[in-house]
C-alpha cells in the first residue's frame, strides 16, 4: 500500500449528517514507512498544501466552514521516511441541517385521548404523508429525530438499518437528528413517506423503578425530506400540519415491558403510494407496520392505507436548537443466534436457549393460524424445572419497603414479555423493534405446534462499534472469561453505556467509570463515550454534582423517597475519568477541552463538600474539627466500593446511607483533583494545574493523617482499601511494598479469594503484579471456587454477574448476570498476559510498552488492538524455558519492549521476533 488508507472523519467511518462544522481528519500511514513528516489535505477544491506535521489522527479540516447538506469528498497525501506517497482513496462527509432555521418541518405529535396517554404500555403511532414529485430524483436526504423512537419508511420500505433512533440523550437539552440517502427510494410522481414512533426512553419505562414520562408526556415526530430533481430544483416536504397518525399492529411498545402486535391489525402498504404496494420485502424491509410482521401482502389488495382510520396531527414547536449529529455510530441488528436448544418443560411452553446472555430481541416465524396468541417472556436463567425465571431480575416487593410506594406501582407490571397474534398470513414472523430484553431464554407460551430452532433467531441489538481488540491464550476458561466480559460489555452498549440489560437499564455513572478503559480496548469507544459525556454535562447540577444515571432515568423525586441521592464518589468521578481515559485511548483532547468545565465542577463540588461537611461519626468522637479534615470527604451518600462479596441486603441503602465514606471519597477526590492537573497541563492551564496539583496533595496527606493507623494498617482493613492506595497512590511510596504486603495476608486470609467490590476490582491484579506478586494475581485469576471470576465461567455465565454469587452453586440466580463492572478483569489480560500497555504520556497508543507477564500455567497469549495508528498485536509462546515473541507495531508509532527477563528493548515499525530465556515466577 503506497497511500494513507483507513481514513476517517472525528470517529466515524460514515458521517452523513453531521452537524461539526470543522470535523478532524485522520488516517493511517501506508505499510512500509515508519514515520510521517508531512501531509497535504485537499477537499472540494480547497488544498492545505504541504504541512510539516507528524500528526495523522484528528487533524482538524481547515477549508471553508460547512453548509447545510454540503458534501465533501477528501483525500490526503504523506511525505515519510519512505518518501512522498500517493494520494488516499477518497474519503467524504457531509454535513446535516446546521441551523434551525433549516428546519421547514415541525413537530407533529398525535391527538392521544387521555386514557391512552395515562397509561403504559402505550401503542405505536404510525405517521404519514403522500406527496408528488413532478421529475427524476437527483439526490434525496431524510433528516429525522423523535421524541420517543421511530423508524422511517418510504413507499413501502423501510429506511436504513438503524434501530431506535433517534438514540437515547438527555432529550431535554441533545436531541439527536439522523441522516438518510434516501434518493433511490423516490420515484416520479405520487409518493409516501411516513414513520413509526413509539414511546422508547422518552415517556416509556425507565430505570430500575420503572419511571414512566421522564422527558414528556407525548410522543412526537421531526423529519424533513430534502429532494434534489434532475432540473435542479430542490423541494423539502416536512412533518408539518397536512400529515396523518394512526395506529396500527404495534397496540404495545414498551423498552421494558416488551412489545405486543396484533398482526390481524397490522396495515400492509401503510407507507405504500395508493395501489403501489407489492409486499414480499423480507425482515428489515417490511411495508406493515408491525415491525417485522412482513413478509406478503394480505390479499395483494394494499390501498396505500390512506382512506380509513388515519386522524389528523397536532403541530408542535419544540425546541429545535437541541438537534445534533450524534458522535457515536447508531443502534444496529449487530449479529443474529441460533438457538441451541428449543425444550418443552411443561406441555403448555416451550424454551428456546439461545447459548448465550444478549441484549435485542428474538425474530420468530411459525406463529400459528389466525388468531394464535403467544406471549415470549424473555430472562436470563432457568429455574429448577427448566422454566424461564425472573426471579433475580424482579424486586422482591416483601423485601423492600420503598417498592410500597405507588409512585414505583410499574414494578408489578410484566418485565420483557412480548406479545404476538397471528393474522395467519403466509410468511409472516414477528420481530419487535420497538423494545428490548436482556436475555439468554425465551419462553414462549400459546404455540400450537412444536418450535423448530431454525424458526427461532437471537437477534443482537446495541450501538455498531467497530471491534478493536481481541485476545486468546493457551488455558479455555480464562479465554471463555474474557467472552463473558466481551459480550457483557455488547449486551450494555445500546445507544448509552448501561448497569444491565434487563433491570435497570441505565447509564450508571459508577459502571462505565469502571469499564470505559477496558471497553477502549475491545472496541471503538470513542464517540459512544464522547455522546455521553455531553448527556452528562447537560445533565450536571448549578453546584457540580453529578447525577447517578445518564441521561437522567430515575428522578429527584425517586431518589430521595428511597434515600440515595446523587453525588457519590466512584461515580460522580466518571465526569474526570471517562474523558480522560477516553483521551489516553484515542489522543482525543477536544474531550477533554470540552468536558472541563464540567470535570472540574465536579471535583469543585466533591471539594467543597469535604470543605464544609462532616460525618456526624467524626463529630462525636471529635467535637472540633482537625486541620485535615477540610480536605476529608466524609459527608453525602455513596455507593461505596460497593458489591464486596457477601455485603449485599435487601435494604443495604439504608445502611449505605449513615456509613462513612470517608476513606472511598477522600481517595476519589485526590484520583479526580490529580487527573485534573495532568488534564490541566495538557490543555495548556497553568493556574489550574497548579491549584489541582495542590489540592491532589492536600487530599492525599488528608486521607493518610486519618486512614493510615498508626501499626501501618489502612482503615478500613479491606482489600479494597489497599488496592485503591495502591492504584491511585494514596500511600507513602517506602510503605507500598508492605501495604501490597498486608493485601496479600488479606486474600490469603480469605484463601486465596478477592474481597474487592465494583470499584476495586480492576485494578486489583494489575495493583498485586506492579508489586511484585504476580504469582498471587495470578492465583487469584485461576481461583475457582467463590467469590471469583472462573466459579462465574464454571457455573457457565456468558456474561459477569452483578454480585460474586450471581449463581449459586444449585443453580439458583441471584441478581443480574450481565453487569460489566467486574468484567474490567480483562483488562489485565490484554496489558500483562498480553502485555500491551498504553502509557500516559502518549494517548492513542503513539508510544507504547508491550511487557507480557506470563504466569499461572498460560503457555502461549495473543493479543490484538486496533489503535488510532493502526495494527498492534503481542503473540508469545513458552515452550519449557524458551519464550519466543512476535509483535507488531503500526506505522507512525513506536515501543518498548520489556521481555519478562527484564531486559528492555526499542520496537520500531513492522513485526519483530523476540526469544529469551523464562523462568516461573519471573
Ligand atoms: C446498579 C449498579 C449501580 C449501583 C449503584 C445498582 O442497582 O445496577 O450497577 O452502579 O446500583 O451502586
Amino acid at each position: 500500500m503506497t497511500a494513507p488508507h483507513s481514513l476517517r472523519v472525528e470517529h466515524l467511518p460514515d458521517p452523513l449528517g453531521i452537524t461539526v462544522r470543522q470535523p478532524r481528519l485522520s488516517w493511517q500511514l501506508p505499510a512500509g514507512s515508519r514515520r510521517q513528516v508531512a501531509y497535504r489535505i485537499r477537499a472540494d477544491g480547497w488544498d492545505s498544501g504541504r504541512v510539516e506535521s507528524d500528526q495523522s489522527v484528528l487533524v482538524r479540516y481547515g477549508g471553508p466552514p460547512a453548509r447545510s447538506g454540503r458534501r465533501v469528498e477528501w483525500q490526503v497525501q504523506v511525505w515519510t521516511d519512505a518518501g512522498r506517497s500517493d494520494w488516499s482513496a477518497p474519503g467524504w462527509w457531509e454535513a446535516g441541517l446546521l441551523e434551525a432555521g433549516d428546519w421547514t418541518a415541525r413537530f407533529i405529535e398525535p391527538d392521544e385521548a387521555e386514557d391512552v396517554r395515562d397509561r403504559t404500555p402505550r401503542p405505536a403511532y404510525l405517521f404519514r404523508h403522500s406527496f408528488t414529485l413532478a421529475g427524476e430524483v437527483k439526490k434525496a436526504r431524510l433528516y429525522a429525530t423523535a421524541h420517543g423512537v421511530y423508524e422511517c419508511h418510504i413507499n413501502g420500505r423501510r429506511v436504513g438499518d438503524m434501530e431506535l433512533t433517534p438514540g437515547f440523550t438527555s432529550y431535554g437539552s441533545i436531541l439527536q437528528v439522523q441522516a438518510f440517502d434516501v434518493t433511490g427510494l423516490l420515484e416520479p410522481g405520487e409518493n409516501v413517506v411516513g414513520a413509526i414512533v413509539s414511546d422508547g426512553w422518552f415517556r416509556g419505562q425507565v430505570s430500575g423503578f420503572r419511571l414512566t414520562n421522564l422527558y414528556g408526556d407525548s410522543v412526537a415526530l421531526l423529519a424533513q425530506l430534502d429532494v434534489t430533481q434532475d432540473n435542479g430544483s430542490v423541494t423539502s416536504i416536512g412533518t408539518g400540519p397536512d400529515w396523518e397518525v394512526g395506529t396500527g399492529a404495534i397496540t404495545e411498545a414498551d423498552l421494558y415491558q416488551g412489545q405486543r402486535i396484533d398482526l390481524r391489525h397490522a396495515r400492509p402498504g401503510w407507507s405504500a403510494p395508493s395501489g403501489a404496494f407489492t409486499g414480499a420485502i423480507g425482515p428489515g424491509a417490511t411495508d406493515t407496520d408491525a415491525a417485522g410482521a412482513g413478509g406478503t401482502d394480505t390479499d395483494g389488495t394494499a390501498t396505500g392505507g390512506g382512506d380509513h382510520g388515519w386522524a389528523g396531527v397536532r403541530v408542535r414547536d419544540h425546541d429545535l436548537s437541541r438537534l445534533t449529529s450524534s458522535p457515536a455510530p447508531p443502534v444496529r441488528r449487530v449479529e443474529e443466534l441460533r438457538p441451541i436448544a428449543v425444550t418443552q418443560p411443561r406441555p403448555d411452553r416451550q424454551v428456546i436457549d439461545l447459548g448465550r446472555n444478549i441484549n435485542g430481541w428474538i425474530r420468530l416465524e411459525s406463529l400459528g393460524p389466525a388468531g394464535t396468541e403467544l406471549t415470549l417472556t424473555h430472562g436470563e436463567a432457568l429455574d429448577p424445572d427448566g422454566d424461564v425465571t425472573q426471579a433475580n431480575l424482579v424486586p422482591d416487593p416483601e423485601a423492600n419497603q420503598d417498592l410500597q410506594d405507588p409512585e414505583f406501582a410499574n414494578l408489578a407490571l410484566p418485565l420483557q414479555v412480548d406479545s404476538v397474534v397471528s393474522s395467519g398470513r403466509p410468511g409472516e414472523f414477528f420481530e419487535p423493534r420497538h423494545t428490548t430484553h436482556g436475555f439468554r431464554y425465551v419462553r414462549v407460551e400459546g404455540h400450537p405446534g412444536t418450535i423448530e430452532p431454525d424458526q427461532a433467531t437471537g437477534v443482537v441489538v446495541h450501538t455498531a462499534l467497530r471491534p478493536t481488540g481481541s485476545f486468546t491464550c493457551s488455558d479455555e476458561r480464562i479465554n471463555a472469561l474474557h467472552d463473558a466480559a466481551m459480550w457483557s460489555f455488547r449486551g450494555n452498549a445500546c445507544d448509552i453505556p448501561t448497569d444491565c440489560p434487563t433491570r435497570e437499564r441505565a447509564g450508571w455513572t459508577g459502571d462505565w467509570q469502571i469499564f470505559a478503559p477496558t471497553a477502549a480496548f475491545l472496541y471503538d469507544v470513542a464517540g459512544f463515550s464522547t455522546k455521553w459525556l455531553r448527556d452528562l454535562a447537560a445533565e450536571q447540577q448549578s453546584d457540580g454534582l453529578v447525577l447517578h444515571c445518564v441521561p437522567e432515568t430515575m428522578s429527584m423525586r425517586a431518589l430521595k423517597k428511597i434515600g440515595a441521592p446523587p453525588g457519590s464518589s466512584g461515580w460522580g468521578d466518571a465526569a474526570v475519568i471517562v474523558p480522560w481515559e477516553t483521551y489516553r485511548a484515542y489522543a482525543d483532547v477536544d474531550v477533554l477541552a470540552e468536558q472541563w468545565p464540567s470535570m472540574t465542577a465536579w471535583v469543585e463540588y466533591a471539594a467543597r463538600a469535604a470543605r464544609e461537611h462532616r460525618h456526624p461519626d467524626r463529630v462525636a468522637a471529635r467535637p472540633e474539627p482537625a486541620v485535615h479534615e477540610e480536605f476529608l470527604w466524609d459527608s453525602g451518600y455513596h455507593w461505596g466500593e460497593w458489591l464486596e462479596p457477601d455485603v449485599w441486603e435487601p435494604n443495604i441503602i439504608s445502611t449505605l446511607a449513615v456509613a462513612d465514606h470517608g476513606a472511598v471519597a477522600t481517595a476519589y477526590l485526590h484520583y479526580s483533583a490529580s487527573l485534573l492537573a495532568r488534564i490541566a497541563g495538557i490543555l495548556g492551564r497553568d493556574d489550574d494545574a497548579v491549584r489541582y496539583r495542590n489540592l491532589a496533595a492536600a487530599t492525599r496527606a488528608a486521607w493518610q493523617t486519618e486512614f493510615i493507623r498508626g501499626d501501618g494498617t489502612l482503615a478500613p482493613d479491606t482489600q479494597a482499601t489497599y488496592v485503591r492506595a495502591l492504584a491511585f497512590g494514596l500511600v507513602p511510596d517506602e510503605s507500598r511494598p508492605q501495604m501490597a504486603q498486608r493485601l496479600v495476608e488479606l486474600i490469603r486470609k480469605a484463601g486465596t479469594h478477592l474481597g474487592t467490590g465494583f470499584l476495586a476490582t480492576p485494578y486489583l491484579l494489575p495493583v498485586l503484579a506492579d508489586a511484585g506478586h504476580l504469582d498471587i494475581a495470578y492465583e487469584v485469576l485461576f481461583q475457582d471456587t467463590p467469590p471469583s471470576w472462573l466459579t462465574m465461567v464454571d457455573r457457565g455465565a456468558t456474561t459477569i454477574w452483578e454480585d460474586w454469587n450471581g449463581v449459586s452453586e444449585n443453580g439458583i440466580p441471584y441478581l443480574s448476570l450481565n453487569h460489566y463492572s467486574k468484567g474490567a478483569v480483562v483488562s489485565f489480560l490484554h496489558r500483562y498476559t498480553g502485555g500491551i500497555q498504553l502509557l500516559d504520556d502518549h494517548p492513542g497508543y503513539r508510544h507504547f510498552r508491550i511487557a507480557p507477564r506470563p504466569g499461572g500455567g498460560i503457555t502461549s497469549a495473543c493479543v490484538t488492538h486496533q489503535s488510532p495508528y493502526g495494527s498492534i498485536k503481542v503473540s508469545w509462546r513458552l515452550d519449557g524455558e524458551r519464550f519466543q515473541m512476535e509483535v507488531s507495531v503500526p506505522p507512525g508509532a513506536t515501543a518498548d519492549v520489556r521481555l519478562p527477563t527484564g531486559s528492555d528493548l526499542q520496537a520500531a515499525p513492522g513485526t519483530s521476533y523476540y526469544e529469551c530465556r523464562h523462568e516461573a515466577g519471573a
